[in-house]
Formats: C-alpha cells, structure tokens, sequence
C-alpha cells in the first residue's frame, strides 16, 4: 500500500513532468530554456528512487531534496533541493501533517532558498510566489480557516505572484542579464513552484 507522502510527491512530479514545456519556452524568453528540463529530469528520477511504500514524510522529503539536488543542476536544482531538504527536517519522524506544520514547512523553505540564493521578494525569482503564498496562508490558519480553504488562499496568492513577475525587472539569476528587457515576461521558478502548490492544494483536496 503506498502512502500520502509518495501519493502527493508522485502528483508534483507529474505535474511538474506534464508542465516541461511550458516551462522550458519560459525559461526560453528570459533565461537559456532549461527550467522545464531540468526539472522534469529531476522530479523523473525522484519518482525512480523513492520508496513508496515508506510513511515518512521527513525521509521522502529528504531524499526528494538530495535527488533534485544532484539531478536539476541550474540554479533552481540546489534552490528547490534546499528547499525539499529543509522541509524534510521539519517533518522528521513524522507520518502526518497539521495545517500549522504546514506554516513551519514554508518558512523553513523560504529560509533555505534564501540562504542559498540571497534573494528578496521582487527580485522575479520563484521566491515572488512563494512569499506571498506563505502570508496568505499563514494569515488564513491564524484566522482558523480550515487547511484545505487555506492552500486555495496560498494558490491564488501565488497565482498572483506568477502575474506579479511579469512587471518587474530581474535582479537574480540568468534573467538579470537582460535587464529591463526581462519585462513583460513571467518567471520559470515563480511558474513551477506555483504548480507545486496547486498539485498540493489539489492532493489535500483529493
Ligand atoms: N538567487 C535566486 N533565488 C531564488 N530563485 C532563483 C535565483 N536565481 C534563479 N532563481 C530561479 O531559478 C529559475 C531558473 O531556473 P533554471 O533551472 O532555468 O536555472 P538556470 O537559471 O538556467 O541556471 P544556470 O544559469 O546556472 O544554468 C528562475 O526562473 C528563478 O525563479
Ligand atoms: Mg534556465
């Protein structure tokens, strides 16, 4: 029998695996049109090595995370493997989740890549989604709305960062090399780290 963890880390990776394209013509109009194969051969070996049938959320994390790490490459491999990792560790020993383990994850995840990174929100990096999807659903469960309605919060939140993206300038990564003109276009880790969300909020849903 397979558990919720590998369940919700397999619907990532497929949406993740399903979205390479578009990814990859983002990353074409601002960066070197990677992103989406990068992050497809990453989340296709992750779905290879993982146990299926193990109940441990901080152990699936965390391989998840050192798999990303050494699959993706690019600057989103040790982003979104930091991030993994750090949410691994957060979720030691554990079998289920609170909604508000869910706020320790985020935090953990935005410390982490911006450890890595040292970017700020309004730099276009995937941290403009994921930012403002932490404050919305932090604001949501302190406001005692259940977990499911929070991640539909997070999701909009983030949907809105995605868009957000599109009118700033990038400062970070290979994006930044194109100044002004990187306008008008939205960011690739902004996109993937929105569709991770929406395949979590869509899991919880069921
Ligand atoms: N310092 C950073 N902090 C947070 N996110 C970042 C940072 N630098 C880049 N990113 C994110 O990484 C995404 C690009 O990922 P991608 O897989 O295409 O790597 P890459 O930029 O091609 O890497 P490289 O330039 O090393 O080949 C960007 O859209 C952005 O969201
Ligand atoms: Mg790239």
């Amino acid at each position: 029998m397979s558990s919720k963890i590998y369940d919700c880390i397999e619907l990532i990776g497929n949406r993740i695996i399903e979205n390479k394209e578009f990814l990859t013509e983002l990353d074409r109009e601002i960066g070197d049109a990677d992103h989406g194969i990068n992050m497809a051969r990453g989340f296709t070996e992750v779905l290879n090595v993982l146990d299926k049938d193990s109940e441990d959320i901080g152990a699936l994390l965390k391989k998840t995370g050192m798999t990303l790490l050494s699959k993706v490459g690019g600057a989103s491999g040790p982003l979104y493997g930091t991030a993994y990792m750090q949410a691994g560790k957060v979720c030691a020993g554990k079998t289920e989740l609170s909604a508000e383990d869910g706020k320790e994850i985020f935090e953990a995840v935005i410390a982490g890549i911006q450890k890595r990174g040292k970017a700020e929100k309004g730099e276009k990096t995937m941290l403009d989604a994921i930012i403002p999807a932490y404050e919305s659903y932090s604001t949501a469960i302190e406001n005692g709305v259940s977990a499911e309605e929070a991640l539909g919060i997070m999701c909009v939140a983030a949907e809105d960062g995605v868009e957000f993206t599109k009118t700033i300038i990038a400062t970070k990564g290979r994006a930044s090399y194109l100044g002004e003109r990187s306008i008008g276009h939205q960011d690739p880790g902004a996109t993937s780290a929105t569709i991770t969300m929406e395949a979590i909020r869509d899991f919880v849903k069921g």
